[in-house]
Formats: structure tokens, C-alpha cells, sequence
């Protein structure tokens, strides 16, 4: 989390205590278009588009709500989900729970091999084309880092056959880490993400980009999704806004919005674009694969290099990802040797190191030699 969500935390509270109810002038009147207007930049959404954008505490709040929209209330079928077999637990969880009631099906693609995941699944996307009521997939995968380009992200959405289908892109590990551009699939994707990592915003300020005429009444609905239309004259039907906050909840804490808007308002100002971070990102991550294999080279050939699994630059996103047996056990041995400020983490047989804006020369190559140093001593050494 950068040091600048501090301020923004004070001046949420500020507002709150000052203003009491009329902060939410505010937060609806100031913060939230500002917010929207960021992100909306960020992510080359069109002019007037930022309106298509709602908020929520977290992913799976909003993915509940996208679920909630589809049909007209007459589907009597479980639900067809296209999905991967590298999705993260919020979407997995759910989608799991629902299917042992029978309210949802998946059709699992495995995102591996990686070269040929985008043609596997749009050939599976084909095959189901009758049956699908939604496509749902990671711009990067979380449990690999494996990102689909801009031009693939276009393929994939461009091959789903029928305009009912929906399109799911969990971005978590997408925005502000690779450079993406809306401009042409905003009409087509629910696109979601959220500024705990690569915005540096703390939790809790996930978001929906919402395509225009989708979803436009979701079953999932809190008082918040019909502020534009609260005066209108009542009638039997719930009404709903007619932008993207249809997708908005109820009273959440704002904090998140004030701390997402100061760094992002902040990269602006400093002219950090996510293309300039990301090509930093990259270059820390090749030095840091280059004295790894250095100091393999110098040792003589100890100890064998766990195999990097997204290896190829050009589809990777922020984190490098080894395939190593006793991943938890090199993940401890490397926080036991207090490296400041670098965490490293685990998921089953992966060893996940995420490179930052923050990290300098340095930072990488003394975090390289405790890595090797961790490999030497954990890892199965050559004959
Ligand atoms: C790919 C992906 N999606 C979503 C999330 C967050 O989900 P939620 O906001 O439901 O906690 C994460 C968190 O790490 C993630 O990696």
C-alpha cells in the first residue's frame, strides 16, 4: 500500500465527522466521479464512459451481482459458466457452492499449456456457443502470472457467438499492472478489478466496469443502484439507474474511495503511467533472473534452478512464478532471512515473487542472493 492512502484516510474521517450526512454531497457529488474519471483514464475508456463504472467493498460482491442480471426470471436451467481451472477463490468458491445446488454448471478450460490457452478456449467457447450464459476469465492468472495480451483479450471477446452471453474479466492482477485498453471492449465485458495491489490503494475499492445495456435490472440490488431514479414516480417495478451504478450495493465504507483516488491522482500528477511501471517491472525481473543465473554459474552448478513457469515476458505481469515442490518451506526460509520490505508467498507448488514500483536496483539483487542462497540450502541439489 503506497504512503500516500495515509492522507486520504484522515480526510475521509475529517469528512465523516465534519459533515456528518452531508459528506455523502461529497463522496457522490466530488470523489466518486473523480474516482471514476481515474479509472476510466486509466483503462482508455471513452469520453462520457466513466458513468459505466460501480463500486463494491470486493470481487465477489460484484460477480454475485453480475450473476443476479442474467435472464428475465424465467431461466429454469443451471446457469453455463466457460471458465479456467486458474481462477481465484472468490469466483471458485462461489461458483463451486452453486453448482452443488445445481444452479450453475462450469465447463473447465486448464490454463496450461499457456501458448495454446487463448485457442483452446476460444475453441471451447465455440463448441458451447448454444449452451453459455457467461464466459469468465483472468485477464493475468493469480496462480501462475501468465497475462493475456491486449490483442488476445479482443480474440477471446470477439469469438463469444451470442450478445447475451456474458463476459466476465477478473482483472485483479490486470489493472494498473499491464497496460489495458477499453476503448473497443467496454461495450462488450464486465471488467473487474480492485486497487489493493497494483493501484497501491489498500482493500476494499474493487470496481465494475458495466457494458451498456447488460444486466439492466440484477436481482442482487442495493438501495444505492437507483439514486437517479429515487424521484421518479413510483411504480411496481424496482427502478434502477441506467449507468453503471444498477450495479452499486448499500452503504460500504468510503475510505477505499478516498485512498484509491489520492494514488491514482498521484501516478497522474507524476506523470507514472502504467506502461512506464510495468517496463520497469520487467527489467528488475531480468535482472533478477540474470544474477540468479550468475551466481548458479559462479557456484559452479550447486543446487538446480527452480523452472519459472511464465517465462515469457511478453505474456507476464508483475510477479514471477517457480514450480517448486516444498514452495511453503522455501517461502519461510526466505522470510526468515528478513530481507526489509520483500515478502515472497506460496500457493501449492508455486513460489510467487512480485517485482514493484518501489523496488530498486539494489533491493532485486540482494533479494536475488537470498533467494539462490534459499534454493542452495532447500532445494534438491544436482548429483
Ligand atoms: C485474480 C483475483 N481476483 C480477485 C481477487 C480478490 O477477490 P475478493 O475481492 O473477492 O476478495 C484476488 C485477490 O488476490 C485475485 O487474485
Amino acid at each position: 500500500m503506497s504512503t500516500h492512502t495515509r492522507a486520504p484516510l484522515v480526510d475521509c474521517w475529517l469528512d465523516a465527522a465534519m459533515k456528518a450526512d452531508n459528506k455523502w454531497g461529497t463522496i457522490f457529488g466530488t470523489l466518486l466521479p473523480r474516482l471514476q474519471r481515474q479509472i476510466a483514464s486509466v483503462l482508455a475508456l471513452p469520453e462520457g464512459k466513466d458513468n459505466t463504472i460501480a463500486f463494491a467493498s470486493n470481487t465477489q460482491e460484484l460477480f454475485m451481482r453480475i450473476l443476479s442480471g442474467i435472464g428475465d426470471g424465467t431461466c429454469s436451467e443451471p446457469l453455463v459458466i466457460l471458465t479456467t481451472d486458474s481462477e481465484f477463490h472468490s469466483f471458485t468458491r462461489q461458483a463451486c457452492r452453486l453448482e452443488e445446488d445445481k444452479l450453475v454448471t462450469r465447463i473447465i478450460v486448464p490454463s496450461a499449456p499457456f501458448e495454446t490457452f487463448v485457442d483452446r478456449f476460444i475453441a471451447a467457447i465455440e463448441a458451447n456457443a448454444d449452451a453459455l450464459h457467461m464466459v469468465f476469465f483472468s485477464q493475468a492468472f493469480f496462480n501462475s502470472g501468465h497475462t493475456l495480451s491486449q490483442a488476445e483479450l479482443e480474440r477471446v471477446v470477439a469469438s463469444v457467438p451470442r450478445d447475451e452471453v456474458f463476459v466476465v474479466v477478473d482483472a485483479y492482477h490486470g489493472f494498473c499492472a499491464v497496460q489495458t485498453d477499453l476503448s473497443a471492449l467496454h461495450t462488450r465485458v464486465f471488467y473487474m478489478a480492485g486497487g489493493y495491489k497494483y493501484a497501491m490503494s489498500g482493500e476494499g475499492c474493487c470496481f465494475l466496469v458495466v457494458p451498456d445495456g447488460y444486466a439492466p435490472r440484477p436481482r442482487n440490488t442495493g438501495w444505492f443502484a437507483s439514486f437517479d431514479a429515487l424521484a421518479d414516480a413510483k411504480t411496481d417495478r424496482v427502478q434502477y439507474s441506467d449507468n453503471g451504478s444498477r450495479f452499486l450495493g448499500s452503504t460500504m465504507d468510503n475510505s477505499a474511495l478516498y485512498r484509491m483516488s489520492e494514488v491514482l491522482g498521484w501516478m497522474e500528477t507524476r506523470g507514472i503511467s502504467v506502461e512506464k511501471v510495468h517496463a520497469r517491472v520487467l527489467a528488475m525481473q531480468q535482472l533478477f533472473l540474470d544474477e540468479i543465473e550468475a551466481l548458479e554459474t559462479r557456484s559452479g552448478g550447486t543446487c538446480i534452478l527452480p523452472p519459472l513457469l511464465n517465462a515469457d515476458p511478453s505474456h507476464r505481469g508483475r510477479f514471477l512464478t517457480f514450480v517448486v515442490e516444498n514452495a511453503a518451506a522455501l517461502c519461510e526460509a526466505f522470510a526468515a532471512r528478513e530481507l526489509p520490505g520483500v515478502l515472497t508467498d506460496c500457493r501449492e507448488d508455486k513460489w510467487r515473487i512480485g517485482f514493484a514500483l518501489y523496488h530498486d536496483k539494489e533491493d532485486v539483487l540482494e533479494c536475488a542472493r537470498r533467494f539462490w542462497c534459499v534454493v542452495r540450502a532447500c532445494a534438491p541439489r544436482r548429483e
